[in-house]
């Protein structure tokens, strides 16, 4: 049997996040053809064998007991695995006999892939990705470039726009060039929406609405990242794409469509639905969705995506689309968005792992 490693956790502001994602995953697989390998990044960044129950995983319980073992990478590419030290100790060296006891057992857990189940910074830029492949483990969804590629929201737009796809008006600007990029960002007229440049789960955003609080955003954006991007606002309402590859063939769950009643999608929203309502199916004709799902292959295309996806978009009240960002390791939690989308188009959350991990 197949021994894949789940990766969950990450020194990312998305920890949380990725904890329910994981424990979907892990609760949901069939596990009729692999066999997961939980291994969970601390929020701090130290990488663990875990196997204890997937329940103390969305508790965030699962670091504390005592089924953790401290892990690594293997970086000898031969053995595509992963170094464990089961020694109560850990890493550290045995202190009842320094003299004698002067290093660690490893014992080497080799895997057949990986499927990093991480969200933001350190797990969906490409870092997570790049040192897997570097140790010959294949990854499971987008690969390094791929990944950094659409962390960084305004390259990611820059790339789409070079394959024909409509992106907002943008500004980028360092904490350094803050001055001179407010006047820019001034010049896209309001509302607009200030963001840090690579982050996710709208931790940061905000939509500006008049000059005076232009400043005040601009400084939260930058408690997240220190570059900033500024957008247009683009009027109408978001629209969203899930994208699973399958042997180079791209398979598209239903559309789906954010209803929002104030404000943006931000961190309440996305995670409690207080005042906004996904629709599955989206409530568009059948050629919009169809120009939708078009698009959003065209970007996953251009961005050199695979494994799978979530495209984000937004339409338009005169039918146009615009390309918001990637997400290329979505929610994965059963009410999250691209398993939703999956369903949608009859792919179960079952199915639609076992489709992902064959
Ligand atoms: N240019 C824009 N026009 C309109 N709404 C936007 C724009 N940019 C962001 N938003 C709103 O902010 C939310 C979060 O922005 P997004 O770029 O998707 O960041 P994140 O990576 O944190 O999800 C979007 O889901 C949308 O509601
Ligand atoms: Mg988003």
């Amino acid at each position: 049997m197949k021994k894949i490693a789940v990766i969950f956790g990450g020194c990312s502001s998305e920890y949380a996040v990725s904890l329910q994602s994981a424990y979907a995953v892990l609760k949901n697989r069939n596990g009729t053809h692999w066999e997961a390998v939980m291994v969970g990044i601390s929020r701090e960044g130290r990488w663990y064998l875990y196997e204890g129950v997937p329940e103390r995983i969305p508790e965030d319980t699962w670091e504390a007991g005592d089924k953790c073992y401290p892990l690594t990478l293997c970086l000898d590419r031969d053995r595509h695995g992963f170094l464990v030290c089961r020694g109560t100790d850990g890493w550290r060296r045995k202190k009842t006999d320094p003299e004698k006891e002067t290093g660690v057992s490893l014992e080497l857990l080799p895997v057949d892939a990986a499927l990093p189940i991480l969200h933001g910074r350190n797990g969906e830029d490409g870092t997570v990705q790049g040192a897997l492949e570097l140790a010959g483990i294949p990854v499971i969804g987008c690969k390094t470039l791929a990944s950094a590629l659409c962390m960084d929201k305004e390259l990611a737009h820059r790339v789409a726009a070079s394959a024909g796809v409509r992106v907002p008006s943008s500004v980028v600007f360092s904490k350094e060039e803050r001055t001179a990029g407010m006047a820019r960002a001034r010049e896209l007229g309001y509302p607009l929406f200030i963001k840090p440049l690579r982050a996710g789960s709208s931790f940061g955003i905000t939509k500006v609405m008049e000059p005076s609080a232009l400043e005040a955003a601009v400084q939260r954006a930058l408690e997240y990242d220190d570059l900033v991007t500024a957008e247009e606002m683009i009027p109408g309402f978001e629209v969203g794409c899930a994208i699973l590859e399958e042997k180079g063939k791209l398979v598209t769950g239903e559309v789906d469509e954010i209803e929002l009643s104030e404000g943006f999608f931000d961190y309440e929203e996305k995670y409690h639905l207080k005042t906004s309502r996904i629709h599955v199916p989206a409530r568009v004709d059948k050629e919009t969705a169809g120009r939708i799902k078009r698009t959003a292959k065209a970007i996953y295309r251009a961005l050199g995506l695979s494994g799978f996806a979530r495209v984000d978009l937004f339409l338009t009240p005169q039918g146009q689309i615009y390309f918001n960002e990637v997400n290329t390791i979505p929610g994965f939690t059963e009410h999250s968005r691209f398993p939703g989308m999956m369903r949608a188009a009859g792919i179960g959350f079952s199915e639609m792992i076992d489709r992902l991990t064959v």
